[in-house]
């Protein structure tokens, strides 16, 4: 029996012959000779096909064979610098499994579409070598982020999808029937209930999807992505930005490391990467809107970023920016305010270099019971809802805190690309559901 290999696995099998189920990614043809390259989702494989071995029938069938026809492959493998992935394959043998049809051809082909073309035909885009390239980051960057948490004492607790109630504003809430009369909300954010967990687990995280109603149509926002929120019980607004930096320069070393190959299709400056080293930069809200009304911009003390801003904050850095001590006035009611200031609050928002902006956003939570509740009542949020959450501050309070960071912004920046779009496989935004 020929073994089966996936074709990443092909330095182990110089010399053998072997089996590859896979698609016809790409086929050259010059006489008598034939050279179909065959993806299998782990690699590229350039395989040989010589009319004089493979006798006249099934010389034709190759040198027909149309893009994204799906394939068994057997030959041997040798050794081949010149090739993408530096192995070629003699073919012995094919198995067509299907050929897809001339009269209804594989729509993307090498020529360049729009956007929106591509988008439309997401299910199939995702095959093409750039989408490989950005889902295997995307990968790596989720296991190193669990990884490193794992290795941290967090213990992963799952937050719920439906809630009664806000936690990142009402604005932006999606609202879904709940049985009789009730309505629930998509969860914009696990961190109410992580703050829980944590009172319980010490140090916990939450890792899943959150929903955000944002009319914003923008190159940095979904409507529904993906968050990975730590929260620490005994921790300070310092203890959350040591963390925050500590994941961030684990995560893309763990991508320079084991992901050189996707970063360079993706034609990524790596040096870029390898400068993410600690300590970042860390400068309070007051300073940011100095530097930002420096270089030309209209926000004044008190307002929130745009992503210009964010954009002017970081396009000529290096490291990531730690910018915190923000307004109260538009910061979520749980911030826990400054000892020395009641206008600003503590919370920090990590913005990733070459103009990505933010990333991470978080700090540390009021712990104090009537501090509490009188928040609660200046943002008009109904107390009943927030029941639960209240008796963590009568039950053993300590100061606390955590941070958010949006999953696709990360990979985003870390692949270099114009827009959060591709970081996700099917990407929900303003205009966007299907497929
Ligand atoms: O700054 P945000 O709104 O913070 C929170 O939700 C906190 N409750 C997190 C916490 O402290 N546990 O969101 C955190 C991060 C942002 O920095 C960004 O990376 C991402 O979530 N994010 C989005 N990503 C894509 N599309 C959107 N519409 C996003 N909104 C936020
Ligand atoms: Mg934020």
């Amino acid at each position: 029996m020929t073994p089966r290999i996936r074709i990443e696995e092909a330095h182990a099998h110089a010399g053998e012959s072997v089996e590859i189920a896979g698609w016809l990614y790409n086929l050259r043809r010059s006489g008598k000779i034939a050279f179909p390259i065959l993806r299998d989702g782990s690699g590229l494989m350039q395989c040989v096909a010589v009319k004089n071995t493979l006798g006249e029938e099934l010389f034709e069938t190759v040198k027909n064979l149309t893009q994204e026809s799906s394939l068994v492959v057997t030959g041997r493998i040798r050794a081949e610098q010149r090739a993408p992935g530096g192995y070629e394959m003699d073919v012995e043998k094919i198995q067509v499994l299907q050929r897809v049809s001339e009269a209804d051809p594989y729509p993307i082909t090498p020529k360049d579409h729009g956007v929106d073309f591509l988008m439309d035909h997401r299910h199939l885009w995702l095959r093409s070598q750039r989408q490989h390239a950005i889902l295997r980051v995307r990968h790596e960057v989720i296991k190193a982020v669990r990884d490193y948490f794992d290795s941290h004492g967090f213990t992963l607790v799952d937050t719920p999808i439906f809630t009664p109630a806000a936690c990142e504003g009402t604005t932006t809430l999606f609202e879904v029937d709940y049985f009789e009369d009730s309505k629930a909300y998509l969860t914009q954010s696990g961190q109410l209930y992580n703050e829980a967990t944590a009172m319980a687990l010490g140090k916990t995280y939450c890792f899943g999807p959150t929903f955000r109603a944002e009319k914003s149509k923008t190159r940095r926002h979904l409507t529904e992505f993906w968050m990975v929120e730590p929260e620490m019980a005994f921790a300070t607004l310092e203890d959350v930005k040591r963390v925050a930096e500590e994941m961030l320069v684990s995560i893309v070393g763990r991508v320079l490391e084991n992901r050189k190959e996707e970063l360079k299709r993706l034609e990524r400056d790596v040096t870029k990467l390898e400068a993410i080293q600690a300590p970042f930069p860390r400068i309070a809200y007051d300073e940011a809107i100095g530097i930002l009304q420096a270089k030309g911009s209209e926000i004044q003390w008190g307002g929130d970023f745009g992503g210009t801003d964010e954009t002017l904050l970081t396009q000529d850095r290096d490291r990531p920016l730690m910018v915190d001590r923000f307004p109260a006035a538009f910061k979520a009611f749980y911030f826990q305010p400054a000892a020395d200031r009641d206008d600003v609050v503590l919370g920090v928002d990590v913005l990733a270099p070459e103009g990505y902006g933010e990333i991470i956003g978080g700090g540390q939570r009021i712990h104090d019971l009537d501090l509490l509740l009188a928040r609660i009542e200046q943002h008009h949020l109904p107390k009943e809802a927030f029941d639960w959450y209240i008796d963590l501050r009568k039950y053993g309070t300590v100061p606390h805190g955590g941070f958010g960071m949006g999953i696709e912004r990360c990979v985003a920046w870390i692949c270099g690309l114009e827009h959060i779009r591709e970081t996700i496989a099917f990407p929900r935004m303003l205009y966007r559901l299907r497929p």
